[in-house]
């Protein structure tokens, strides 16, 4: 399948990007950020204390100006010559949980969302964490804070602890005893070269949509997609029609605490890896590990590059999303349907049977959390220390494309449904949760034989669903007026 090219965007539907909270379209700059979880004990205290936080809150303009500062800094350390490092910048953004909303009495119905105005902790069955009991008595096995009432949530993110620490103690005080901190988990890029790659080891945040109306020059790859699948109240928002003016430039925040098992991973992955001809056991193993996930630890996708990886290829934006699964090349051959990147975004697998993929999508904007594999841990291929991804995506319906995809693309082992293969895809090999951890196309000569996942890698162990509103919506709807 050819890949489309974008078509400039109206001028009806630019968006306005001083509006917008500013990790939702451009990803607040962090080396580090902490997620500080709180409920309001007194809402007008709250409310009029509010007023002095608002102006705190960046919109996507002026994160879009931090990372041109960024840039610029880097540029003068190059023609300097002087060791790169990096200027103190702190971004912060704020969103609510329903409750949040309720105990602000504020109407918040019109969001419509089922799984928002519910909760994540009476989504965590549906979306198959493990816990106990049944129905609205599931008790989910998370950390005790996050099955506690949480209200909202600040994200403070910048290039250090101390630059962060410092921005969090002046949001504490202007709070004062309005808010109660039910916990924050800090996040912090892996070091060095491993800075943007997940625990596994896998480059992140390769493949996110361009947005018409506000990528000027979108990278080669999938399509871009109107604006209102992640910006409420905006051009292809299904719900459009029906929200309040509030709610218009907001976007629904999913956080997800997600622990990773990295020694046991890279344990099965050794003990099982591809037999290939002409491949060296270690080349085996990260085949395998590149067919689990769908691309290459650089970031190369195995559509393009099934048999080794291409760390050129993998670092190139102008090629590393430009593929597409398409049908007339791929029986499971270049990529199994349970990989991660395949099970959570189909492209072809869709798009080739007319389904459309736009209100399915999500900006994911998460950050790795705890330290680096041990000496001891490596040793042992057990985990000892706690680590994982905090794991944050933007859209604007989490029934239509957090929860669909967790709950049922990467859970559902019958997923793509597609006459491409007679073989059951199964479970999303990275984050499937539930029975049939038994995946299919996994062995590229053989798609039928099944690889069976003896552990699961990822473990969630709390979140919440959140809605995160416009700056004016800040300052009009939530802070009291003088
Ligand atoms: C610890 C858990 C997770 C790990 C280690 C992980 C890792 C990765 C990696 C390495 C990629 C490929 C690089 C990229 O395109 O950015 C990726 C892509 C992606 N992940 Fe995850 N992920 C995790 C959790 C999740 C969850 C919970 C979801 C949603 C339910 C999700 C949805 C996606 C999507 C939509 C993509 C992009 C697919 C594409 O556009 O090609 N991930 N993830």
């Amino acid at each position: 399948m050819a890949t489309q090219q974008p078509l400039p965007a109206p001028t009806s539907m630019r968006l306005d990007s001083t509006n917008i909270q500013g990790d939702i379209l451009s990803g607040l700059p962090k080396k580090t950020e902490i997620f500080y979880f709180f409920r309001i004990t007194n809402d007008e205290d709250f409310r009029r204390r509010f007023r002095n936080f608002a102006p705190l809150v960046k919109s996507v303009d002026q994160v879009a100006k931090d990372r041109d500062e960024i840039q610029e800094h880097k540029r003068k350390d190059e023609r300097l010559g002087t060791k790169p490092h990096l200027i103190p910048l702190v971004g912060v953004n704020i969103a609510f949980s329903h409750l949040g909303f309720k105990e602000l009495k504020i109407d918040d119905t019109k969001l419509i969302d089922t799984a928002f105005l519910r909760g994540q902790r009476l989504d965590a069955a549906n979306l198959g964490d493990k816990g106990t009991g049944s129905g609205d008595n599931f008790v989910p096995d998370w950390e005790p804070a996050f099955k506690e009432e949480i209200h909202g949530v600040i994200l403070v993110a910048g290039d250090s602890h101390t630059s962060v620490n410092k921005q969090l103690w002046q949001i504490e005080e202007i709070f004062g005893d309005s808010i109660y901190k039910v916990t924050a988990v800090r996040g912090d890029a892996r070091p060095g070269d491993l800075s943007a790659h997940e625990h596994f080891g896998y480059l992140d945040g390769v493949s996110n949509p361009a947005i018409i109306g506000f990528d000027k020059n979108p990278l080669p790859g999938p399509a871009p997609i109107n604006p209102g699948n992640i910006i409420v109240g905006q051009e292809g928002d299904a719900s459009k029609a029906d929200r309040a003016p509030w709610m218009f430039d907001g976007s629904f925040l999913v956080f997800r605490y997600l622990f990773q098992k990295v020694p046991e991973f890279d344990d099965f992955v050794d003990k099982n890896a591809l037999k290939v001809p002409g491949l060296t056991h270690k080349e085996g193993a990260d085949l395998l590990g590149a067919r689990l996930v769908g691309r290459w630890k650089s970031g190369a996708p195995i559509d393009l590059t099934p048999f080794q990886d291409d760390a050129e290829l993998g670092g190139d934006p102008k090629r590393n999303n430009n593929f597409s699964f398409a049908a007339e090349r791929d029986f499971q051959k270049l990529c199994p349907f349970a990989s991660h990147i395949r099970k959570t975004f189909p492209r072809a697998d869709f798009e080739e049977a007319g389904i459309p993929t736009e209100s399915h999508r999500i900006m994911r904007r998460g950050i790795q959390f705890g330290p680096e594999v041990t000496r001891q841990e490596k040793k042992e291929k057990k985990t000892m220390h706690g680590r994982g991804l905090l794991f944050a995506c933007y859209q604007s319906s989490i029934t239509n494309s957090f929860q669909l995809l967790q709950q049922g693309w990467a859970n559902n082992a019958a997923f793509p449904f597609t006459e491409k293969t007679p073989q059951v895809p199964g479970l999303d090999a990275i984050i499937g949760q539930g029975p049939g951890r038994q995946l299919s196309g996994i062995d590229p000569n053989n798609p039928a034989t099944e690889l069976v996942l003896t552990q699961d890698w990822v473990i969630p162990r709390g979140g919440e669903y959140f809605f995160s509103p416009s700056i004016k919506s800040l300052k009009d709807t939530i802070a009291l007026s003088a």
